[in-house]
Formats: structure tokens, C-alpha cells, sequence
């Protein structure tokens, strides 16, 4: 079956959890249940990608964002589905 949301990955490991992957979380939570991002895209939390140096880490389209924080990760989903604002 065809998904027409965008899928976006964030760490959950321990190390990104520490390093910020929780607020990043909220944030993007709530941009998905009322923001521009609404019905747009999915979460899927991960398990530990064996890159804690660069925590905290998400992937959208293919692209690791190391280090990200919740405005950067937003942005780059943004981006990928050609959202403004
Ligand atoms: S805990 Fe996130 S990469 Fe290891």
C-alpha cells in the first residue's frame, strides 16, 4: 500500500534522548496534530542508530540530521515537502 505522508525518523536511543530527541519530540508532535506539517508526515521512532557522537539524530528523505535540534529538524521536513513557513 502506497503511504502518502512523508515518514521521518528520530532516534529514541538513550544518548539522543539526553541530547535533546525528547523535546524535539513534543515539538514535533505538535506541529503534526496542528501545524502546517498536519496529516503531512509520520513519525517513527528508532532505536538506537549507532551514532550517538552526533546526537541527537533524525533522518529525513534519506538524509541523517546530526546534532539536530527541534527547529532545524522541522525545517528540513519542511523543506522535503515543499511546506512553507
Ligand atoms: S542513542 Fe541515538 S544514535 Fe545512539
Amino acid at each position: 500500500m502506497k503511504h502518502n505522508r512523508q515518514l521521518v525518523f528520530l532516534c529514541s536511543g538513550s544518548d539522543c534522548k539526553g541530547a535533546g530527541a525528547k523535546s524535539i519530540k513534543k515539538e514535533l508532535k505538535s506541529e503534526l496534530k496542528s501545524g502546517s506539517l498536519k496529516g503531512r508526515c509520520k513519525l517513527i521512532e528508532t532505536k538506537c542508530l549507532d551514532m550517538c557522537k552526533s546526537a541527537p539524530v533524525g533522518i529525513v528523505e534519506n538524509f541523517f540530521c546530526k546534532k539536530t535540534t527541534s527547529s532545524q529538524f522541522i525545517n528540513e521536513i519542511k523543506k522535503a515537502l515543499n511546506v512553507q513557513g
